[in-house]
């Protein structure tokens, strides 16, 4: 069998025409949605991701500001931008690029951003309420994921799920929102004594690790789904995911591949938050008129 590719350009292309279309109607009612981004230090993939978010923000329509901060910045500086950000009722979602350097205590600083506008999801209150099944934001790539997933009419309800990688940005979130569609779930991670009796198992796995072509072909089932959330450089610099894709589509029904996968998802489930958040505020304009 040779798997299928789950395009991650085109449902992104399908899903952002109709969040534009969405902030142009919030726009025409005086509500343009509004991202700001704060990136702290030179790291170069972050600058990447920042700009892309900025674009991906101007493409469909909505406002996007970028406040850019040297590695060395005090804390208290970007603590007094959110601050004022968190006031701003123009603006509707606050995201501080991960990773921060050192100085920082990055829980406390996504735990100054309001949950109101955390539109990626990372705050204690919005993943406390993803694992109770309440509404909230969800972060960005897992939600990704589970779009495409969706997109393909993927059955999740009874399906065997493994999710490689337990960070609080993809797996963790990942493995509750499987669950939450009726998956049996299994985190797997880097002390797990026999990995590939998990993968085996699993008709969804999920890969987010970090490491270049780790999941191999013969660690998949054969008719499984293949979710790669890895973006790593290989041995020739070119880019590639944490699955061995070449052996992988070999055995598995469908998969993603990278780049073109899972990652232009990311930031249009960003938008998606944005649009939602500016949604909330147009409806909390309404209620307290
Ligand atoms: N760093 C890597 N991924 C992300 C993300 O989704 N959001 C933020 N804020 N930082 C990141």
């Amino acid at each position: 069998m040779t798997a299928r590719n789950i395009d991650g350009n085109a449902l992104s292309a399908k899903v952002r025409e109709e969040l534009a279309q969405r902030a142009a109607e919030l726009t025409a009612l005086g509500v343009q949605p509004c991202l700001a981004v704060i990136l702290v230090g030179e790291d170069p993939a972050s600058a990447v991701y920042v700009r892309n978010k900025v674009a991906g923000c101007e493409k469909a329509g909505f406002r996007s500001l970028k406040f850019t901060y040297p590695a060395d910045v005090a804390p208290d500086v970007v603590f007094a931008k959110i601050a004022e950000l968190n006031a701003d009722a123009s603006v509707h979602g606050i995201l501080v690029q991960l990773p921060l350097p050192k100085q920082f205590d990055a829980d406390k600083v996504l735990e100054a951003i309001s949950p109101e506008k955390d539109v990626d999801g990372f705050h204690a209150e919005n993943f406390g309420l993803l694992l109770q099944g309440r509404k909230s934001f969800y972060p960005c790539t897992p939600w990704g994921v589970m779009k495409m997933l969706e997109s393909e009419n993927v059955q999740v309800k009874g399906a065997e799920a493994v999710v490689i990688g337990r960070s609080n940005i993809v797996g963790k979130p990942m493995a509750v929102m499987l669950l939450s569609k009726g998956a049996t779930v299994t985190i797997c991670h880097s002390q797990t004594k026999d990995l590939a009796f998990h993968t085996k198992r699993a008709d969804i796995v999920v890969v987010a690790i970090g490491k270049a072509k780790f999941l191999k072909g013969d660690m998949v089932k054969p008719g499984a789904v293949v979710i790669d959330v890895g973006m790593n450089r290989d041995e020739n610099g070119k880019l590639c995911g944490d699955v061995d894709f070449d052996s992988a589509r070999e055995v598995a029904a469908l998969i993603t591949p990278v780049p073109g996968g899972v990652g232009p998802m990311t930031i249009t489930m960003l938008l998606a938050n944005t649009v939602e958040s500016a949604e909330r505020a147009l409806n909390a304009q309404g209620e307290s008129k």
